[in-house]
């Protein structure tokens, strides 16, 4: 099998690519900025980086195209130049990847392309409401205005052009990805190793997480039975609320978790991003990714962090 990866060299890729090697058979181009990347180096056997699709060339049959790429969305403030740089990063690539599947003779089987939960939109009202908002929100939910929403409706509009070229897609919406080395527990970790963790704001709005291993799972899950396509909630069965993940976490760190982070703080420090990522999470449920029969390996997040942190809870 012969696969395309936009994005390859980041967490979730790596995490497809290390698989896909495991596996065996599978010959990987990975379209990456920087070919020199020295996460390339420790998949080289089978795998071809590229900078430019064309590099590709016209006799090589592509099966599977995975779809991530995108600047990281939570590690910079969303100044009007920084949004610009998130949603043009993925409506850029996105755009160039379906110009260049409409000149292939012989197209892909699939496309998987990446998206977030952030589709949904923000629960504006969860700082003010005494009540967690308990309304599940599955892949019929509807987007809104906000900026992460718009962001994930471009995106996947852009992706969803390759039905029209008979190409099989799936759109992955994704939440929290937890796993060693990278995504958001890297970011969490040390306060809370340190004892100076806690909820943020009120610890009322929803987290919805998964395990990158049922992550990396999905992709295959996808590329495996023929008859998926569309949108599909890459988020464990088992919501929990941020009070809940942070309360969570410390214990499997054996620490507590007594220092809650003010709203007013995260606005502060970190504007609209903070309040969209942090601050409002609703009650995403992968309810059609288990009706298609998808097993969730991890879909406890007590168990969840037990495997990830293991080795660094010893340490
Ligand atoms: N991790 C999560 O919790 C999570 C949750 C929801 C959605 N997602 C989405 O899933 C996708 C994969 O996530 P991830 O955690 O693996 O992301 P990541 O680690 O940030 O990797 C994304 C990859 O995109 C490429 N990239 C970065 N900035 C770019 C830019 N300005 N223009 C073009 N390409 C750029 C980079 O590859 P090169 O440097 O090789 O070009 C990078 O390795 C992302 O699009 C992300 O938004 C992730």
């Amino acid at each position: 099998m012969n696969i395309l990866i936009t994005g390859g060299t980041g967490f979730v890729g790596q995490a497809i690519i290390a698989r896909l090697n495991s596996e065996g058979h599978c010959q990987v181009w990975v379209l990456t900025r920087n070919p020199e990347n020295p996460v390339l180096e420790n998949h080289l056997a089978n795998n071809h980086a590229i900078t430019c699709l064309d590099q590709i060339e016209e006799g090589t049959t592509i099966d599977v195209v995975i779809n991530l790429a995108g600047e990281p969305i939570a590690d910079k403030r969303w100044s009007d130049n920084q949004k610009q740089k998130i949603m043009a990063s993925r409506i850029t690539t996105t755009n160039k990847l379906l110009a260049w599947l409409a000149t292939r003779t012989i197209k892909p089987k699939i496309l998987i392309s990446a998206s977030a939960i952030g589709y949904y939109g923000v629960q504006t009202s969860v700082e003010a409401s005494d009540q967690t908002n308990d309304l599940e929100i599955d892949e019929t939910g509807q987007p809104d205005a906000s900026f992460s929403s718009e962001l994930c409706q471009r995106w996947e509009s852009e992706a969803l052009a390759a039905t029209k070229l008979g190409i099989r897609t799936c759109i992955i919406r994704i939440g929290v990805v937890l796993g060693k080395d990278g995504g958001a527990l890297s970011k969490m970790l040390l306060p809370f190793k340190l004892g100076l963790g806690g909820r943020i704001g009120s610890g009322k709005q929803w987290m919805p997480w998964i395990h990158i291993q049922d992550l990396r799972d999905l992709f295959f899950f996808c590329i495996e039975n023929p008859q998926i396509e569309g949108v599909l909630n890459a988020t464990s069965p088992n919501v929990v609320s941020n009070k809940q993940f942070s309360t969570c976490l410390a214990s499997v760190l054996s620490r507590p978790a007594a220092l809650p982070m003010p709203a007013f703080v995260i606005k502060l420090l970190m504007g609209q991003m903070g309040e969209e990522l942090l601050l409002s999470g609703k009650k995403v449920v992968p309810k059609k990714t288990l009706s298609l029969g998808y097993h969730f390996s991890y879909p406890n997040l007590e168990q969840a962090l037990t495997e990830i942190l293991t080795e660094q809870t010893v340490s």
